[in-house]
């Protein structure tokens, strides 16, 4: 039987607004539009998609660093729309986060003893020296030892900081971490690394992940459901062999056929121009045709005129694509075989 549902993600829409030079004309810009995910207890998702697909803008809803604009997002039950970007003590304390730049993410001027004993200081009532004994565990969790305790982030390589920030984020126990590319700055032999700390951690904790990633493989290794999305949609998901395997969206396929292209320099470009987004209510706005009509080999009229709806994939999960509409077209098949091996 399957495990009892964790985190539950249902038509969450993340609006940015820019403001004009003298902030009277206010555009809004939709990043995540109506995105609906589900993890289990346990249970590792992997979000991928290009770069702007909106990975992060959902990652950071759940995290309650950016407000919902509409729809919900519950953890264990409790509704953390309602509570903003103001999340409880209790919620904070179960959903830790990793994040892409170990260079930046950990703080120059504290040691790793500060580090990592950080969210025990903020939420347990452990005193100096208990907190201390279980920085050191948690170090060897991630192979490190109990000698870098006093040292600095500079003082490691990227691989490390990446072992420190998992420790910090293991300290209490969470019931989710997000994960939100956190090798991605990596050098390929430790990447695997990383993502095989990730993989034991996951097994003798028995936490959910929600790891984020631009490449595919790399996510189908760890992963038991991946989804995918484009343009601020989650147009596939389901078991990660069914998705890695035989993808039922178009654009999974071309995800899977490219060569994994993360150019870091325009990320950090587009990362750089990006304004504040201040909390407001955002309108909601159906899509009127498919997301990847522009890009997709199968476009057919409908998909210029209709958003898909999410059409169940055999082997599992959905995928929002008309070939799958039995009533649209009977070579759905045969045009997305053959896929990635
Ligand atoms: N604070 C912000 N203000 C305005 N626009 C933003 C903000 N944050 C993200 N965006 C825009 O929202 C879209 C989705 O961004 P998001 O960071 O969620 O994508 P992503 O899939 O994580 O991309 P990447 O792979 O580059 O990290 C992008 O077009 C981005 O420029
Ligand atoms: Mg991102």
């Amino acid at each position: 039987m399957s495990a009892e549902i964790l985190l539950e993600v249902e038509d969450l829409w993340v609006t940015y607004w820019s403001r004009s030079l003298f902030g009277l004309d206010r555009k809004p810009f939709h990043a995540v539009k109506g995105a609906s995910l589900t993890i289990r207890r346990g249970e590792t998702l992997g979000l991928v998609g290009e770069s702007g697909s909106g990975k992060s803008s959902i990652a950071n809803a759940v995290l309650g660093l950016v407000p919902a604009g509409s729809g919900a997002i519950r953890f264990g039950g409790t509704d953390l729309t309602s509570m903003g970007t103001r999340y409880s003590p209790d919620i904070r304390s179960q959903i830790q986060a990793v994040f892409q730049d170990p260079y930046s993410s950990l703080n120059p001027s504290m040691t790793v003893e500060d580090l990592v004993t950080e969210p025990l200081r903020v939420h347990t009532k452990m005193d100096r020296s208990e907190r201390r004994a279980r920085a050191a565990e948690l170090l060897k969790l991630v192979s490190l030892s109990e000698e870098h305790l006093g040292r600095h982030p500079h003082q490691f390589s990227g691989g490390q900081r990446q072992r420190i920030a998992i420790a910090s984020a293991l300290a209490l126990e969470p019931k989710l971490i997000v994960l939100d590319e956190p090798v991605s700055a990596l050098d390929v032999s430790t990447q695997n690394q990383i993502i095989n700390l990730l993989y034991e951690r996951r097994d003798a904790m028995g936490v959910a992940y929600l790891l984020i990633a631009h490449d595919l493989a790399l996510v189908h290794h760890i992963s038991d459901r991946i989804a995918v999305m484009y343009l601020g949609h989650v147009v596939e998901e389901g078991p990660s062999d069914r998705v890695y395997h035989s993808p039922a969206h178009p654009y999974t396929r071309a995800l899977l056929d490219a060569v994994p292209l993360l150019d870091p320099e325009a990320q950090r470009q587009r990362r750089a121009a990006r304004k504040a987004a201040p909390a407001h209510e955002t309108p909601r706005v159906s899509a009127t045709a498919c997301p990847y009509k522009n890009r997709c080999p199968h476009a057919m009229p409908r998909c210029h005129a209709e958003m898909p709806p999410s059409y169940p994939v055999d082997g599992g999960g959905t995928a929002a694509c008309f070939l799958l509409d039995e009533t649209t077209s009977s070579k759905a098949s045969p045009a997305l075989d053959g896929a990635a091996q």
